[in-house]
């Protein structure tokens, strides 16, 4: 449907819609302002009735006329919150710190609007476009601003445009996080005044993922309002969420700078990232919906769509720097046999690199390890039928390297502080093209003389004082070199699927995602662990995305133990992994592994390409993830037991998304078979196979599961009966 504009006086208003969504611009001679971003709203609303119907009142003791929360509100209009743009100049012009933008013109296309407007005063153009996409429900917003003065102009805040949220959404979902722990949620109420989040890490960060879910106070998984917002950018960033005493609220997420960092000079123009925003009036599980399916429609790029996400072997919590010849191969032999489709060998496969002390930056065989190079591992691989995956860390070096010894001055940094080491490591300056030169030669020279098909692409630091060599702050142009490396690479070697990895989930964006194929979503294979961080993660990203190993028995990472078949069940939602010594201390395992294996290949079609849901559940400690196939005839669903139930007798579960007219047969399965210590029965028609039970009854009613040990969980086949 198209953008459409009416124009009525001085009065101008735009509306875009999609399937559940519309979005009302208006303006009059200054920056637009969003009137509604919701629910869809008939085609015959009359536009200037309803602005009409929401001009506020003017109360005491106020500006006559008070400026509303515009696409990029202004101080000089009298806004007197959080401004959108924050700039001067560096010369003598003390009247740049202001500015006021006037409206000039739209262009709009099929299924967006992009305003112009023009600030006089300091020489500024401004073009803030907006698109809702018509089958996915989701707003792309972006800013950019051009300096058509003659003078330079630093910025210090540049917000991509500014959402007003509609005042009943009082609560929000915060996402933080650390090592180990990302996505983590936390439920709370929007406070009156400023609330501001900011990430300096230099990667998008585990801490602070630049993602917002603002909810009604009774917004659940499948009911109430809520809007979602997430910047695609994988660097320093900052969100701003305030609650005006006039009782309006505004949302503004961009890049964050640090000073002196963005300076546009004549003729310089800065864009935001996109801020990518989604509303539902059905709760949250729709809203994680809309974004699985623009990152299905618009973002993904697989360079073989049709392929299946691989089962994976990853060698580094079987190996770790230890690449042995007859281990590897050892691996490589239980890989097959478990029915892997895809080999992986993780880091300690280049030159000195027996530790994390050294190495990064030597891109070549270790000489000891591979004396005829990689590729006698990388046929053995091939020849068994698995694709070749190798682990670069591209953006480090470590002090100890040939490249570093040859190049000292090619880090990030500022020569007159002390620059701290990470992880026994610095960050290289890809703002220096001499750098991205010898990084892009080194990758392609391992991608053209092997046969590799996957990259996993580390970043395993913060950045700490991102200096480049005139001294002035990079971190906001190294987050744009690492985007052209990653798209020069991709160009050239199309066929190459590259996976994110930030010691985890440090680097999870859309923006980086337009580039990369999966995540590594977290260091940790705790099953209880992932199990909340694949929860969190699933608001914005959908499964085929979300890397997830089955780990040995013991966790390295949190220092507990599972069994096999939950380790399993945990992994199988996401795109599945084994990252475990497979023929050595866990060859009992090894059925276990096979049969997580099988049910991932059968079931992969319906977890990556059905609608996903996360369980409503009324226990804190029953985590559950549900897949619809598009044509709702069948269904997957993993529930998670992390801790003792709450209650004697499991709450029903609801599974949702069903058609509630179509007859399904359910089927249990109980990976650790320990039904039969948990319950002293359970005569229920699930356990014994025959359950078969509508759509209506499974959606609305719910399901009786049987009494669930601590860490463990079951798996849910739900097929359309052919007995009707
Ligand atoms: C990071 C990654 C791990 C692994 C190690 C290797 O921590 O997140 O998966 O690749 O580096 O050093």
């Amino acid at each position: 449907m198209d953008a459409s504009v009416s124009i009525s006086g001085t009065t101008e208003t735009a509306r875009l819609d999609s399937g559940t969504t519309t979005v009302v611009f208006h303006w009059t001679d200054g920056i637009p302002v969003i009137v509604h971003l919701g629910a869809k709203l008939p085609e015959d609303v009359d536009l200037d009735t309803l602005v009409s119907a929401l001009v506020r009142p003017t109360p005491q003791a106020s500006l006559d006329e008070t400026a509303p929360i515009s696409l990029l509100p202004e101080f000089s209009r009298g806004f007197m919150g959080h401004p959108g743009l924050i700039a001067h100049r560096a010369e003598d012009a003390p009247s740049a710190w202001a500015g006021r933008f006037t409206f000039t013109r739209y262009d709009a296309t099929d299924t967006g609007i992009s305003f112009y407007c023009r600030d006089p005063y300091r020489g500024l153009d401004l073009c803030i476009t907006c698109s809702l996409d018509p089958q996915t429900n989701v707003l792309t917003f972006q800013n950019e601003l051009v300096n058509s003065s003659d003078r330079s102009l630093l910025v210090d805040w540049f917000a991509a445009p500014v959402v007003p949220v509609p005042s009943r959404l009082t609560e929000y979902l915060s996402f933080h996080g650390r090592w180990c722990a990302e996505f983590a949620l936390e439920r709370m109420t929007v406070p009156v005044g400023l609330t501001k989040k900011e990430n300096r890490r230099g990667r998008t960060s585990h801490e602070g993922f630049p993602g917002i879910v603002l909810l009604g106070e009774n917004t659940s998984e499948d009911s109430g309002p809520c809007l979602a917002a997430h910047l695609g950018w994988s660097g320093n960033h900052r969100m701003v969420l305030e609650r005006l005493p006039s009782g309006e609220m505004q949302l503004q997420m961009g890049a964050l700078h640090f000073a002196g960092e963005l300076l546009l000079r004549p003729g310089d123009s800065l864009k935001t990232p996109d801020l990518y925003v989604t509303a539902s009036s059905v709760g949250l599980s729709a809203m994680s919906q809309a974004f699985h399916e623009e990152i299905r429609r618009k973002i993904l790029k697989f360079p073989e769509p049709q392929k299946p996400r691989p089962v994976t072997v990853n060698t580094w919590e079987a190996l770790y720097f230890d690449h042995g010849w007859d281990k590897m191969t050892q691996l490589v032999d239980s890989a097959v046999d478990v029915g892997a489709e895809r080999f992986v060998l993780d880091d300690g496969w280049f030159k000195n690199r027996d530790s994390d002390r050294a190495g990064l930056g030597d891109w070549f065989a270790d000489e000891e390890k591979f004396p005829d190079g990689l590729d006698p591992l990388i046929d053995y691989v091939t020849k068994n039928g698995l694709e070749f995956g190798l682990w670069v860390e591209p953006e480090m070096v470590n002090p100890d390297s040939d490249l570093y010894r040859t190049h000292p001055d090619w880090v990030l940094g500022l020569a007159d502080y002390p620059n701290p080491l990470s992880r026994n490591q610095l960050v290289l300056d890809l703002t220096n093209d001499d750098v991205t030169q010898y990084l892009y030669d080194c990758l392609e020279k391992l991608l053209t003389d092997h046969a590799i098909g996957y990259l996993k692409w580390d970043m395993n630091r913060d950045l700490v004082m991102p200096g480049n060599r005139e001294g002035r702050a990079a971190a906001h142009k190294q987050t744009l070199a690492l985007y052209a490396l990653l798209d020069r690479i991709r160009a050239a070697f199309p066929h190459v699927e590259i996976e994110s990895c930030a010691s985890g989930g440090g680097r999870i964006d859309m923006e980086i995602l337009k580039r990369t194929h999966r995540f590594w979503t977290s260091d940790s294979n705790d099953p209880v662990e992932r199990a909340r961080i694949q929860s969190g993660f699933s608001f914005f990203f959908p499964p085929e995305v979300m890397g997830a190993h089955i780990g040995p028995a013991w966790s390295h990472t949190s220092g507990r133990g599972f069994l096999p078949g939950f380790r399993g069940l945990v992994a199988g939602v996401g795109h599945l992994g084994l990252e475990l010594d497979l023929g050595g201390t866990t060859e009992r395992e090894l059925p276990d592994m096979r049969h997580a294996v099988e049910r991932y290949k059968a079931d992969r079609h319906i977890w990556h390409g059905g609608n996903f849901y996360r369980l409503p559940s009324i226990d804190p400690a029953l985590i559950g993830f549900a897949s619809v196939s598009m044509d709702k005839h069948q269904a997957r669903a993993c529930v998670v037991q992390i801790d003792r139930p709450r209650s004697t007798v499991p709450a029903l579960v609801r599974i949702p998304g069903l058609d509630p007219d179509v007859q399904y047969h359910v089927v249990m399965d109980d990976p650790d078979d320990l039904l039969g210590k948990a319950n002293r029965g359970f005569n229920n028609q699930l356990a014994s196979g025959h359950l078969v039970v509508s759509g209506a009854v499974l959606t609305q009613v719910g399901l009786q599961l049987p009494v669930l040990y601590a860490q463990t969980g079951l798996y849910l086949t739900i097929n359309k009966s052919e007995i009707t």
